[in-house]
């Protein structure tokens, strides 16, 4: 990509375009479909897409919500949520849960999903997900900008305590991505990515800059529709 080839812009004068292009950039992102309860022991469960892994020993993952929403509130209030993995066959529950319930109004039960008991936390996690992730909560950063300003979101960090897999998703010890079919958010918003077997691919991972060398040799003079490497 040549700079003359090059849109730029710098967010904090504004992108220029018709729509915001950032999260179509940083795109697909997994959906973290997070349940959890409140004190007084009612249900809530919300798709969050600012959403990933931070490190896997211990098993951390984490969130942003844009202000303080239903969700941080019962994170704050009880020290644990689960992460429930949506797969496509979830797509229009997940999206349901986004629209805005009352407090104290269970989505999992309004649109239709089974709650299912975890083993070390109150929240109730989506049975019909291929997997989910107990978590207790290590710590909510309120983001500043550079500026030292609120941005009024909250990431919020937990660490994983338990992890339910459905069998019917573990292959050979495991856990089949593919066949669990991950729906992703994608850009704009509307757009969402499949991802299903057809979309795995394998590449394998160099230790030595030699090693570097000879994969990257080898990824050119291959068919890039190839699988495997
Ligand atoms: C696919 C998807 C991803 C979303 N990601 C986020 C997100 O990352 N952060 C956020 O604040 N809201 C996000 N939302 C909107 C929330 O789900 C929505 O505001 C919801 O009502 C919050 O529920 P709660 O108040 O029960 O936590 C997303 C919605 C959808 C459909």
């Amino acid at each position: 990509m040549r700079t003359e080839d090059t849109y730029f812009y710098d967010p904090v004068k504004g992108h220029g375009l018709p729509h915001d292009p950032f999260k179509a950039i940083v795109a697909p992102r997994p959906i973290g479909w997070i349940s959890t309860r409140n004190p007084a022991g009612q249900g809530n469960l919300a798709p969050y897409s600012f959403f990933s892994a931070m490190c896997d020993h211990p098993p951390v993952i984490a969130f942003s919500s844009a202000g303080r929403k239903d969700s941080v509130r019962n994170i704050e209030a009880t020290g644990e949520f689960v992460a429930n993995f949506v797969s496509q066959s979830l797509a229009a529950a997940m999206n349901a849960c986004s629209a805005s319930f009352p407090y104290g109004e269970d989505e999992m039960v309004a649109v239709g999903l089974t709650p299912a008991v975890c083993r070390q936390v109150a929240a109730a996690r989506v049975a019909e997900a291929p997997a989910a992730l107990e978590c207790r909560l290590l710590q909510i950063v309120a983001l500043n900008d550079l500026d030292g300003q609120s941005t009024d979101h909250f990431v919020v960090f937990g660490q994983v305590t338990g992890v339910h897999i459905a069998r019917a998703y573990l292959k050979d010890g495991r856990f089949d991505t593919g066949a669990a079919a991950p729906l992703m958010r994608a850009g704009y918003l509307t757009e969402y990515a499949a991802v299903g077997p057809e979309q795995i691919l394998h590449l394998e991972r160099p230790d030595t800059p030699d090693d570097a060398r000879k994969l990257l040799a080898a990824w050119k003079s291959t068919d890039h529709r190839s699988k495997s490497l």
